[in-house]
């Protein structure tokens, strides 16, 4: 089972992944430099930025993708839109984790709006589709009961729910790959 993971930016949620599965292998792209690619290039995995600026860029992406047959995308803090046409062609499903509990609070900043209207806190594992965090829900869980703590608190509790999240659907795909 082939899989990859596209992040943007620390790659928190991806290190939780590895750790959780250290004999596992993944693929590792990013649309820019950042501290996640280069943690995980010092651990031996295969890195890769990608431009994604435009349309041709996303075609030559596909093909590489479609080539490597993968059996998962992770999309764990990847701050870019998949195109459509991605997502249908590239041979399996894209799941994403987003810091809300979709549906409150789409898109950017969803972490910092749900702590302060205290509601719809929380993360979410869904799947990918072509509109914004919208597809199919996987996982989720609610902290709106959870005792209110500071926004950083706040903050390192909902990672550490996403990370929980992201493993416990790797381990499911894993079961029913094998
Ligand atoms: C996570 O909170 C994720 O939900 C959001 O970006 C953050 C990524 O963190 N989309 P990291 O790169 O995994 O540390």
């Amino acid at each position: 089972m082939r899989k990859a993971v596209f992040i943007s930016g620390k790659g928190s949620n991806l290190k939780a992944l590895i750790d959780a599965n250290p004999n596992d292998d993944f693929f590792i792209y990013s649309n820019q430099k950042c501290d996640g690619l280069l943690w995980a290039k010092k651990r031996g995995f295969f890195t890769k930025t990608v431009s994604l600026k435009n349309t041709n860029d996303w075609k030559s992406f596909l093909q590489e993708v479609k080539n490597l047959r993968f059996s998962v995308i992770y999309l764990l803090g990847f701050m870019r839109l998949v195109p459509d046409f991605f997502l249908k062609n590239c041979g399996c499903e894209c799941i994403n984790i987003h810091p809300s509990f979709l549906p409150h609070f789409k898109g950017l900043g969803a972490l910092k709006e749900s702590y302060t209207n205290k509601k719809g806190m929380g993360c979410t594992l869904h799947i990918v589709d072509s509109k914004v965090d919208e597809g199919v829900v996987l996982f989720q869980k609610n902290l709106d009961r959870h005792r209110i703590l500071d926004l950083d608190a706040f903050k390192l509790r909902v990672h550490a729910f996403e990370q929980k999240l992201v493993t416990t659907h790797f381990r499911l795909k894993k079961g029913l790959c094998r």
